[in-house]
């Protein structure tokens, strides 16, 4: 019934119409939407950052910018939700139509660009819905400071005590310059100016780095030096991807801006495989880009992925995609013998 509902939003509305429409359908307080969650396994329990997460399966930025529906996503399996990106002033983003899906694909591309209503009333709203599960904030700055780094801690601080992580967006392709917060000066400053507030604070939080898939080698060899050195709480990997558009199927592969589902998700893969072999299990990795269903979920934890982390998924198979992931990963773990989620994270990236 849910599905039947999503699905006439995907084929009747514009792509952000239809999100419009299922968050205003989330925030309903008398629908039963743990219904179809699937019971808590002990097989997917994991404790990561020091928390323990019933199953691995969190929602991505991007689909609760403004931290509207959180509570309600718990009761549709997934174990976290991480809302944002949340800016220190509220911003409209890049011109519509600015959401493409690629059906032929099972992807989307976006450029968005951050619309959000700021980090004042996003902090009002999360105080007045206190969260019933794990809660991230991910913060970026304002289109005007991309490449500075006072935004991220003006957010950081507004949100530290009162959300369970804080995910640092330097990689939406939206946003220019953005991406240029990957270089080794720049990131090694960012980590101190948010490690040093952080150390200042009675609780430690997890501060995570998310980052882009459009990496090279080098570059992902010279980012692993540093967050070892740092001694960084973990990653996601990754964000949408700007390249690979040209083996797409659908008419609107040329539309500028990130693409993330089905065929980011191989992409994101090599990038999980190549930081888990440098950072040798000591960061933990958030998984991210394409998982859809136990199979995907399943490889991206044997690349090296703790967590993971969808959103193209819930467009394409409906609200209940993260129990059915789960239950499929149960089945998984039968197959091949193993007790716990954890005994397989990495096993293919050695
Ligand atoms: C419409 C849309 C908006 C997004 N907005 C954000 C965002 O604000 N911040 C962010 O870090 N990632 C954002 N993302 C990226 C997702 O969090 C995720 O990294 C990416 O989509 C890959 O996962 P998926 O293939 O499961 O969608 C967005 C993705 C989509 C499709």
């Amino acid at each position: 019934m849910l599905n039947n509902i999503f699905n006439y939003f995907a084929r009747f509305f514009d792509p952000e119409s239809a999100h419009k429409l299922a968050i205003k359908f989330f925030k309903q307080k008398n629908i039963p939407f743990n219904f179809f969650k699937c019971k808590k396994e002990q097989s997917l329990k994991i404790k990561v950052f020091g928390i323990n997460f019933e199953n691995p399966i969190g929602l991505a930025a991007g689909f609760d910018k403004n931290a509207e529906v959180y509570n309600t996503m718990y009761s549709l399996g997934f174990s976290f939700v991480e809302v944002g990106t949340v800016t220190p002033k509220s911003q409209n983003g890049n011109a519509k139509p600015r959401v493409f899906r690629l059906n032929d694909d099972e992807a989307i591309i976006n450029r968005l660009g951050f619309p959000n209503e700021g980090m004042e009333k996003i902090y009002e709203r999360i105080n007045e819905n206190p969260k019933l599960g794990i809660l991230g904030v991910n913060i970026g700055p304002n289109k005007e400071n991309a490449t500075d780094q006072i935004d991220y801690l003006k957010c950081m601080k507004k949100f530290y005590n009162r959300v369970d992580y804080i995910a640092i967006n330097i990689s939406s392709p939206n946003t220019p310059n953005l991406r240029k917060q990957h270089e080794i000066k720049k990131i090694t400053d960012l980590i101190k100016i948010l490690q040093i507030y952080k150390s200042s604070q009675q609780i430690a939080k997890p501060i995570i780095f998310k980052l882009s898939p459009n990496l090279n080698n080098n570059e992902i060899d010279r980012l692993s030096d540093i967050f070892l050195e740092k001694k960084i709480d973990g990653i996601i990997l990754t964000n949408t991807t700007i390249t690979g558009k040209e083996h797409l199927l659908d008419k609107n592969k040329n539309e500028e801006g990130g693409l993330s589902g089905k065929p980011l998700s191989l992409h994101s893969n090599i990038v999980i495989q190549s930081f888990y072999k440098n950072l040798r299990g000591k960061i933990p990795i958030v998984g991210v880009g394409g998982v859809h269903d136990g199979k995907t979920a399943y490889e991206k934890i044997k690349c090296g992925a703790n967590l993971l982390q969808l959103y193209t998924a819930m467009v394409f198979r409906g609200p209940y995609v993260a129990s059915k992931i789960n239950r499929e990963l149960v089945c998984l773990l039968k197959k091949d013998g193993l007790k716990n989620i954890s005994d397989a994270i990495g096993v293919n990236a050695k």
